[in-house]
């Protein structure tokens, strides 16, 4: 059984319907795709996962148990992280401090092993290290993308939401946070990513789901999706295989 499963899930914040059923299933230790133009739903389907949107339908289920209708905290506290669109940092707190907030959800964690794993998160991203003082508002967005990836990442989630982690970020930064989404997986955190970069996303993903104005317009592997001519038209802006 997936780990993350969504089926049949609509989704609407006033009155039209964003999300018209779409099915969508992660499995344990997998990184998972969701591509789309502007305006799809792929951040809709990420925020009703994470309980954000107000009126949503289907099931949506994370290791068997219901999350549809459960509270923000709730659907936290059960596993899932979420790092937004726009990242999210606050301006006035220290990087370490906003490292720190991802694991307010976590109770009864010791001060000790939360040390530790704070000083984990600084091994996977060693630019911040120099930078644990450094306030939020003085990062750059490459540095502003890597203390929220850390801080969904204190939450020690069963899955991670990944919204647009590249999005206004240079090439040689883009690649950098993707070789980071690759190792997170590689120590264990399985990962729903959105992205508008559809080439660097199938880079590095398992599988992958095109949206088209709230469907499922196509799945598959990274390659049937290279070699889907309407994905390709629309989405893998011509380039090669
Ligand atoms: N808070 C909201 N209230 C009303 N409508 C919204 C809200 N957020 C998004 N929408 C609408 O829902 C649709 C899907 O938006 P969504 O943000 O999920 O798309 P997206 O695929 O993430 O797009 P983008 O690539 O631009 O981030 C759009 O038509 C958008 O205008
Ligand atoms: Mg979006």
């Amino acid at each position: 059984m997936s780990l993350l499963e969504i089926s049949n899930l609509t989704a609407r914040y006033g009155a039209g319907e964003v999300l018209k059923g779409i099915s969508v299933s992660v499995g344990e230790g997998e990184i998972v795709a969701l591509l789309g133009a502007n305006g799809a739903g792929k951040s809709t389907t990420l925020r009703s996962i994470s309980g954000l949107v107000p009126h949503v339908s289907g099931t949506i289920s994370l290791g068997g148990v219901s999350l549809l209708g459960k509270s923000v905290e709730a659907i936290a506290r059960l596993g899932v992280a979420h790092v937004p669109e726009g990242r999210r940092v606050f301006p006035g707190l220290t990087v370490t401090e906003n490292i720190r907030l991802g694991a307010s959800n976590r109770k009864g964690v010791a001060a000790a092993d939360l040390q530790r794993e704070l000083e984990e998160k600084f091994e996977l991203f060693p630019d911040l290290v120099r930078l644990r003082h450094a306030l939020g508002w003085t990062l750059s967005g490459g540095q502003l993308q890597m203390v929220a990836l850390a801080r969904g990442l204190m939450a020690k989630p069963r899955v991670l939401l990944l919204d647009e982690p590249s999005l206004g970020l240079a090439p040689l930064i883009v690649q950098q946070v993707f070789r980071i989404i690759a190792e997170i997986r590689r120590r264990g955190t399985t990962v729903l990513l959105v992205e508008q970069n559809a080439n660097m996303a199938l880079s590095v993903a398992d599988r992958g789901y095109v949206l088209e104005t709230g469907q499922v317009l196509v799945q598959g592997k990274p390659a049937e999706l290279w070699n889907d001519p309407q994905v390709r038209a629309a989405y893998l802006g011509g380039m090669s295989a």
